[in-house]
């Protein structure tokens, strides 16, 4: 079952399947004439020929929004159509004004092969319409009709142990195989026909939360046909594998498979590229799909739904394809304290809105709670607000539910909607659900505002993955954790992060993290220097430049290629049990000014200075007054070695101290960076366009605080604000602020 992701809090984990899987400004009017003419339509033509010509009432986006909607599944209730007039006329009672449909209607539309039934699509869209909603259109791969898994098996996923899955659940289902490229291909098409020039669609959402992946014979051969591609020569693939190892040497292509618990999973070269492989199918099919739609709507977005930080798929490489960047997020509130989860759900945002750096869109979160973790907690009152508003806060231009009403049977039927069983608007969920609609429609003019990270947080694919999957140098790595406590450091003092892969541009960062920079890819060591070069602060730690891409150790000395730039040469290792604890000493002559002794845990590495000064020691075991933190200048700029893992609390005193020090140089050139002083419980993030910034303030905490904020006009309220605001527990404040230097 789905279970806590690497942070704990928002994020899930998925087993395979979803069997195993935890369940797993002003647009054109156009003409909708009812569906393109040649609508192939086997047996009864219901949907074909509509004499109706809707003129579109209004833009699809009349002026700046960021839209509030929901997932809506009307298939379930095509015997009551009452149901679908009750619906509109309580959409429009929560201010919804967009709906995502069909994202598992495929056995409503295509009930049997090649007969087609779109009418009560129609209808739907129809409506919603004349209502004023606008339509996310979905294209329904993520689960497919009984039919086609018996009449095509090879449809069906392989799972890693080679056992060939029954038909069930949903991403169940092999990206490589061509029939099943072909029949999707095949429905996309007629959806993006037929409703191309609906004025209702607003943009399209390419089947639902890609995941998992296939090991059957399709799938073996394309992994070959990968790897030859991309090493040339069984040679190449040996040693980038270091297959002499336990004598794996391969002597054939044909020998090589995807790992798997009954067969190969020691080869950690293998492992990687396997992982790579799965993301490159992944994107395949997800091309062919955003194919298929474009070739009918070139001018419409496409985007498809992501799950964060989620581990499985490599988000950057599937990003260019994508119009606008999308995300689900199930912060589990209760599991921790607000701010902890919150921080955590920040993180998941930043993520998705660095992978396109435009805003993006929460295209699923809750109502009320999920069904699919371990405690199905209820928001509190207030908490919808403050946690749609952080969403929002870290660029989102939406905030979209799962769902609109519960199912009344099958797997999802106690998960959070809108409207429950009862049916009606009486609710508390709905009224907190209606007010955020409301807050939202005062937010207008924030949509396509910009979040600049002002410190970024390097956060690799390949980096996790090899981190991961690496014996040693102990079982848990904590590699997640780690980077997590990083952001919430900087994020504590008052600034915007970014979580950047590590090809991503950095000069205009203040200070970058690089915590556990374990693997290090061809070319970013020389852009770290490029970067430190001109001023930058970069920050690394302990289990650093240990690997290259295939992960094969660097010779010579650790940290590798960072070695110089660091200036420290790493000897050993050391891992702690639970109950052991280190201590980090400030130098009493230290160049930073921090005085004091913090703990450290997990991580203690033997370091020597080469060309770095000691700031800080170890204050414990037999490496005592040995380095535990080193600066090293390096032309304009300097770079920061943590041989250990600090307590959080010496992190938030280290990058303060080098949020001073980039102040002073002035380093970041799209504005000065300074921190901003900010009450423990009080999380602050600023959009912005050349004009206007908006500060976004929610206080996590259970008391009422107040801040310092810049003049301006808080925009929920709509009063002045006078460089002061007093924020109730889980209050949130949007303040509109000239965009000057004196504000930021
Ligand atoms: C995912 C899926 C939705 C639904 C929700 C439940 O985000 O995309 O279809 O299952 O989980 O939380
Ligand atoms: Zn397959």
């Amino acid at each position: 079952m789905a279970g806590r992701g690497p942070a704990g809090k928002t994020n899930r984990s998925m087993n395979t399947l979803e069997t195993g899987r935890a369940e797993i400004g002003h647009v054109p009017v156009r003409i909708w004439n009812g569906g393109r003419k040649g609508t192939a339509m086997k047996g009864m033509e219901l949907g074909g020929k509509r004499a109706t010509q809707l003129q579109a009432t209004q833009p699809r986006t009349a002026g700046k929004k960021i839209m509030h909607g929901a997932d809506y599944y009307p298939e379930q209730w095509l015997d009551t159509p009452e149901i679908l007039e009750e619906d509109l006329r309580m959409m429009k009672l929560a201010h919804i004004d967009t709906v995502t449909l069909g994202v598992f209607a495929w056995a409503a539309l295509e009930p049997e092969e090649g007969f087609w039934r779109f009418e009560w699509l129609d209808r739907v869209m129809d409506r919603l319409h004349e209502n004023g909603i606008q339509v996310i259109l979905a294209t329904p791969s993520g689960a497919r009709p009984a039919w086609l898994a018996k009449a095509y098996p090879e449809v069906l996923r392989v799972t890693q142990d080679r056992q060939r899955n029954l038909y069930g659940m949903r991403m169940n289902h092999c990206y490589t195989s061509p029939r099943y490229r072909e029949l999707t291909k095949r429905i996309d098409s007629k959806l993006a026909a037929r409703y191309a020039k609906h004025p209702a669609l607003k943009a399209w959402h390419i089947s639902n939360e890609y995941h998992g992946e296939c090991h059957c014979g399709l799938c073996q051969e394309a992994f070959r046909r990968f790897l030859q591609e991309k090493y040339g020569s069984l040679e190449k693939l040996n040693q980038a594998w270091w297959t002499a190892f336990w004598s794996k040497i391969y002597t054939d292509w044909e020998q090589v498979e995807s790992p798997s618990s009954r067969g190969e999973m020691a080869v950690q070269g293998l492992a990687l590229d396997w992982k790579r492989f799965v993301t490159v199918q992944t994107k395949a099919f997800m091309d062919m799909e955003i194919g298929a739609v474009k070739a009918y709507t070139p001018d419409i977005s496409v985007t498809t739904n992501m799950i964060g930080s989620f581990i499985e798929v490599d988000y950057p490489r599937l990003a260019p394809s994508l119009d606008v960047a999308s995300m689900d997020l199930y912060p589990q509130w209760g599991s921790a304290s607000c701010r902890e989860v919150a921080m955590d759900a920040g993180f998941e945002y930043d993520v998705i809105r660095c992978l396109k750096m435009t805003p993006f869109w929460l295209m699923e979160t809750t109502p009320s709670m999920t069904s699919w973790t371990e405690v199905g907690k209820l928001k509190e009152p207030g908490l919808h607000r403050a946690g749609c508003l952080q969403a929002v806060a870290h660029g989102a231009d939406s905030v979209q539910y799962f769902q609109w009403r519960k199912s009344r049977g099958a797997f999802e039927k106690f998960h959070g909607a809108i409207i429950g069983h009862s049916g009606h608007e009486h609710t508390r969920v709905f009224r907190e659900t209606a007010q955020l609609g409301e807050i939202l429609g005062k937010l207008g003019e924030v949509a396509g505002t910009r979040c600049r990270g002002e410190a970024a947080v390097l956060y690799d694919w390949s980096n996790r993955w090899a981190i991961e999957g690496s014996m040693g140098p102990r079982k848990n790595k904590y590699y997640e954790e780690t980077v997590r406590e990083h952001y919430r450091a900087l994020r504590s003092l008052g600034l915007n992060v970014d979580v950047i892969e590590e090809g991503q541009p950095l000069e205009d960062y203040a200070i970058v993290a690089a915590p556990m920079l374990y693997l290090v890819k061809v070319g970013l060591a020389e852009a770290l220097e490029a970067y430190v070069e001109k001023g930058g602060i970069l920050l690394l730690t302990y289990f650093s430049g240990i690997v290259d891409e295939n992960d094969l150790c660097f010779q010579g000395g650790f940290p590798g290629p960072l070695r110089k730039l660091a200036g420290v040469w790493v000897e050993e290792l050391d891992t702690l049990y639970p109950e052991e604890q280190g201590r980090i000493v400030s130098m009493p002559e230290n160049s930073i000014k921090i005085h004091g002794i913090w703990t450290s845990r997990d991580y203690i590495e033997v370091i020597h200075p080469e060309t770095a000064a000691v700031e800080a020691v170890h204050g414990t075991s037999w490496y005592q007054g040995m380095p535990a933190l080193t600066s090293n200048k390096w032309e304009a700029g300097s770079v920061w070695y943590l041989a250990a893992r600090a307590e959080e609390a010496f992190l938030k005193i280290l990058y303060g101290k080098l949020l001073s020090m980039a102040a002073k140089r002035k380093k970041a050139q799209a504005g000065p960076v300074r921190q901003r002083k900010l009450p423990e419980e009080v999380e602050l993030s600023i959009r912005r366009d050349g004009t206007y910034q908006y500060f976004f303030y929610i206080n996590w905490g259970r008391r009422e605080c107040t801040v310092k904020a810049p003049e301006g006009v808080e925009l929920t309220g709509g009063h002045e604000c006078r460089g002061e605001l007093v924020l109730e527990p889980l209050g949130t404040a949007v303040v509109k602020a000239a965009y000057t230097e004196r504000c930021s």
